[in-house]
């Protein structure tokens, strides 16, 4: 199994995100492209776009996505999804693209991973033309969360305590960062997102991506333990999660 780099930590487990997370998040796209006003024609920028799922529906609708991701192997599998989609290599606080370029920003489960926020969001104003709208959706608090309970389970295995939420995941997090920047939050809720595994190889592998097989060995058993009441009479898993999402538009600049 690949090991993660430090300068690169997504292109190792990038293929396993796409087999096992790269639709996930979907049920959070309906309420962000309604808000957000995304049809035919809106030029829409994925950051943190990942294996390209969210770029291939916007180009189904007829969009005009285009995407950003730090990680070579994310930005390569995007670009084989969402054939001939603009998908380029940069981070939330150096988008490579002009001033004014699109009409929509979005960043699913990406947002948490800007080194700085309030960085991000600007430069997020400044490839919005006036009026422009940011999309943001990402994990809710962890009570919320069936995966939570294996979360926690490995990190009992490790004499740890499960990380503690970070302020997004909270009710009215998105829209506090989002307002303290000067942006007018226009609606933003909290929308059920399961996640199912086919059996107990696909629970582990999705669970552990990135690990290495000895530490997978080593902790399937925590996983397969910790996941036994969301097992479903034909061997299948299903986690009931949730997602927070807020839109705003851009401030005046
Ligand atoms: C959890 S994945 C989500 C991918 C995709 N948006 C999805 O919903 O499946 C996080 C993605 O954010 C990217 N990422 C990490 N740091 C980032 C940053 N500073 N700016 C933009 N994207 C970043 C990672 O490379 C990865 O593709």
């Amino acid at each position: 199994m690949p090991t993660t780099s430090p300068d690169d930590p997504w292109s190792a487990v990038a293929d396993d995100w796409g087999r096992y997370w790269g639709d996930f998040a979907r049920p959070a796209w309906e309420p962000l492209l309604r808000t957000a006003g995304i049809g035919p024609g809106t030029r829409v920028l994925d950051v943190g776009c990942g294996t390209g799922e969210l770029l291939e529906h916007l180009q189904e609708l007829g969009a005009r996505p285009s995407g950003v991701d730090p990680a070579p192997r994310m930005v390569e599998l995007a670009r084989a999804r969402a054939v001939g989609v603009d998908v380029r290599p940069g981070d939330f606080e150096r988008l490579p693209f002009d001033d004014g370029a699109f009409d929509a920003l979005l960043a699913v489960n990406a947002f948490q991973f800007a080194e700085d926020q309030a960085d991000a969001l600007a430069e997020a104003g400044r490839v919005l033309a006036p009026g422009g709208v940011v999309g943001l959706a990402g994990w809710a608090e962890r009570a919320r969360n069936d995966l939570d309970a294996i979360n926690s389970a490995l990190a009992a295995a490790d004499d740890d305590e499960p990380p503690e939420d970070g302020p997004l995941r909270l009710e009215g997090g998105l829209a506090e960062v989002l307002r303290g920047a000067g942006w007018e939050v226009l609606d933003g809720g909290v929308v059920p997102v399961p996640w199912t595994a086919r059996n107990d190889t696909d629970l582990v592998r999705g669970i552990l991506f990135g690990e290495d097989a000895s530490t997978v060995a080593d902790l399937a058993p925590v996983v397969v333990e910790a996941a036994a009441s969301f097992r479903t009479p034909d061997g299948s898993y299903r986690l009931m999660n949730a997602f927070r999402w807020a839109v705003a538009r851009r401030p005046e600049l």
